[in-house]
């Protein structure tokens, strides 16, 4: 069902802050900022491999990566495994009694279409399955 990880997804508080570490330090691939506005955050995304990794920054307080830097501090805030049909995913996990945050994709970052897995259902990961159309 999943093809590789995709991107791991870290909370940050200013992308302008964290970006010289993993662009210049790390050395990874700066991919271009993008802003999801369901999401109220701005997404940096920069490439490792064939994975990337994805800088969140709240761009309010009720934003849900507001909410989890608040609970959690800054860090790791979900891991994303890529299938190739997102649809039938999430009626498997379901099937497996799974509680998923999304039982209907919505739009991610880039053009994907994701849906979150409760992470009650994931031993406290929050976690996400992208279908990427390309
Ligand atoms: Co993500």
């Amino acid at each position: 069902m999943l093809t590789k990880i995709n991107h791991i997804g870290i909370a940050v508080t200013s992308l302008e802050e964290a970006l010289p570490f993993y662009r210049d330090t790390l050395g990874m691939a700066f991919t271009g900022i993008e802003e999801v506005a369901e999401q109220k955050v701005r997404v940096a995304m920069l490439q490792v491999g064939e994975s990337k990794i994805e800088l969140l920054e709240p761009l309010s307080a009720d934003s849900p990566v507001a909410i989890f830097i608040e609970k959690h501090g800054t860090g790791i805030h979900h891991v994303a495994y890529e299938v190739a049909d997102i649809e039938a995913a999430i009626a498997r996990m379901m099937a497996d009694g799974c509680r998923m945050i999304d039982e209907t994709p919505r739009a991610g970052a880039h053009g994907t279409r994701i849906a979150f897995v409760h992470p009650k259902s994931s031993k406290g990961v929050l976690t996400e399955l992208c279908q990427c159309n390309h």
